[in-house]
C-alpha cells in the first residue's frame, strides 16, 4: 500500500517523503511542479493544485491507505472528502501548538483559526486521525539569514523571551513514526525542540552552528513592526509579538512529544543552524 504526502516538497514533507523510502515504504508525493520536485529516489511525484478540487483525480488515491495531510490555506475539506471515499483508512495531520488555544494570545490568532479549521477537516470525517501540534519552527529562524550573511546585526524586539524551536527533521521523523507503527488513532501531539533558549542563546547557538560571530541589536517592538511590515500581514506581526512578549516571564515549555515518539531527543537549534549553514553563507 502506498502513502499520500501532500505538501512534500516543503521543509517537512522533503524530509519525511526521504525517511519513509528509507524504511522501505511506497511513497506518492504531490506538487503543483511536479518537474521542480527533486524528492529522494523512489518517491513517486504526480503534479495536484490541491486548492484546486478539479485537479484531484480518483488515480491520486490508487492503492493509497495512509495520508499525511499538509495545511493548505484552501482545498483542505474537499481533498479529505475525496481520501475517505476513495479508501484511505489513516490520517496524519500537520497542525499547530497554537491550535491547542492553551494561553490567551492564541485564541482567535491567524495560526490557531487557521490550524482548527485544518484539524476539524479531518477529525469529522474519520476516526483514523493523529494530529501533530508543532511549535515555533526552527526555519522561522531563516528570516535572520540575509542579515546574517550580509554581516549585519541581527535585529530582533523580546530578546530575552525563550522559545524552543523544533528541527523540520524532527516534526518529520514524529510524522514517519505515527504514520508506519499502530497506537496513534485519535491522539494529538504536541511537538518543540529539545532546548527553551532566549533569543540571546539562538542567536549564539546559530552562531556555533555556522562557525560565524553574529551581533544581535535589541528593537522595541514598534520598531519590529516598521522593519516587517511591508511584507508580513498585521494579524501574524500581532501574533509574534504577543508571543514573544509573553515568553519573556513564561518562556517556552519543552513538550516530550519528539522523544515519546522517535525515541531520540529532539535536534538542538545548534544542530539545526549546521543543516542550514549553506542558507547563511
Ligand atoms: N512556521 C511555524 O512556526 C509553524 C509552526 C507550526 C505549524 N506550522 C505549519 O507548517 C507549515 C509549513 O510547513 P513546511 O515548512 O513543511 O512547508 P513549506 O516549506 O512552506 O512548503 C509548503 C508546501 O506546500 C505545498 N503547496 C502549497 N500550496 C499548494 C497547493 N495549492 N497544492 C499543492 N501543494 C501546495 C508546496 O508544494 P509545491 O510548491 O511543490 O506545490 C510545498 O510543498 C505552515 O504552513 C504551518 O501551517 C508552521
Amino acid at each position: 500500500m502506498t502513502i499520500l504526502i501532500t505538501g512534500a516538497t516543503g521543509a517537512v514533507g522533503r524530509h519525511l517523503a526521504a525517511s519513509l523510502v528509507e524504511r522501505g515504504e511506497r511513497v506518492r508525493a504531490t506538487s503543483r511542479k511536479p518537474g521542480d520536485a527533486r524528492l529522494a529516489a523512489g518517491v513517486e511525484v504526480v503534479g495536484a493544485d490541491l486548492a484546486g478540487p478539479s485537479s484531484i483525480g480518483a488515480e491520486l488515491f490508487d492503492g493509497v491507505d495512509r495520508m499525511f495531510v499538509f495545511p493548505f490555506a484552501h482545498g483542505v475539506d474537499e481533498v479529505v472528502t475525496a481520501a475517505v471515499a476513495a479508501g484511505v483508512r489513516r490520517f496524519v495531520v500537520l497542525s499547530s501548538l497554537a491550535a491547542a488555544g492553551e494561553f490567551p494570545r492564541d485564541i482567535g490568532s491567524a495560526s490557531y483559526t487557521h490550524h482548527l479549521a485544518i484539524e476539524r477537516a479531518v477529525t469529522s470525517r474519520t476516526g483514523e486521525w493523529t494530529v501533530l501540534r508543532p511549535g515555533t519552527f526552527a526555519n522561522n529562524l531563516l528570516s535572520w539569514a540575509w542579515t546574517i550573511k550580509a554581516g549585519a546585526p541581527v535585529r530582533a524586539p523580546y530578546v530575552n523571551s525563550a522559545q524552543a524551536p523544533i528541527h523540520e527533521k524532527d516534526v518529520a521523523d514524529v510524522a514517519a513514526a505515527v504514520l508506519t507503527r499502530d497506537g496513534h488513532g485519535g491522539r494529538t501531539y504536541a511537538l518543540t525542540g529539545p532546548q527553551s533558549l532566549t533569543r540571546v542563546e539562538q542567536v549564539a547557538a546559530i552562531a556555533t552552528g555556522i562557525g560565524r560571530d553574529i551581533r544581535l541589536l535589541e528593537i522595541s517592538p514598534d520598531e519590529f513592526r516598521a522593519d516587517v511590515s511591508p511584507f508580513i500581514p498585521e494579524d501574524i506581526i500581532a501574533m509574534l509579538l504577543a508571543y514573544w512578549s509573553d515568553t519573556v516571564a513564561a518562556p517556552d515549555e519543552v513538550r516530550p512529544g519528539v522523544r515519546d515518539l522517535t525515541g531520540q531527543s529532539g535536534r538542538t537549534l545548534e544542530q539545526w543552524a549546521r543543516d542550514h549553514r549553506a542558507d547563511f553563507a
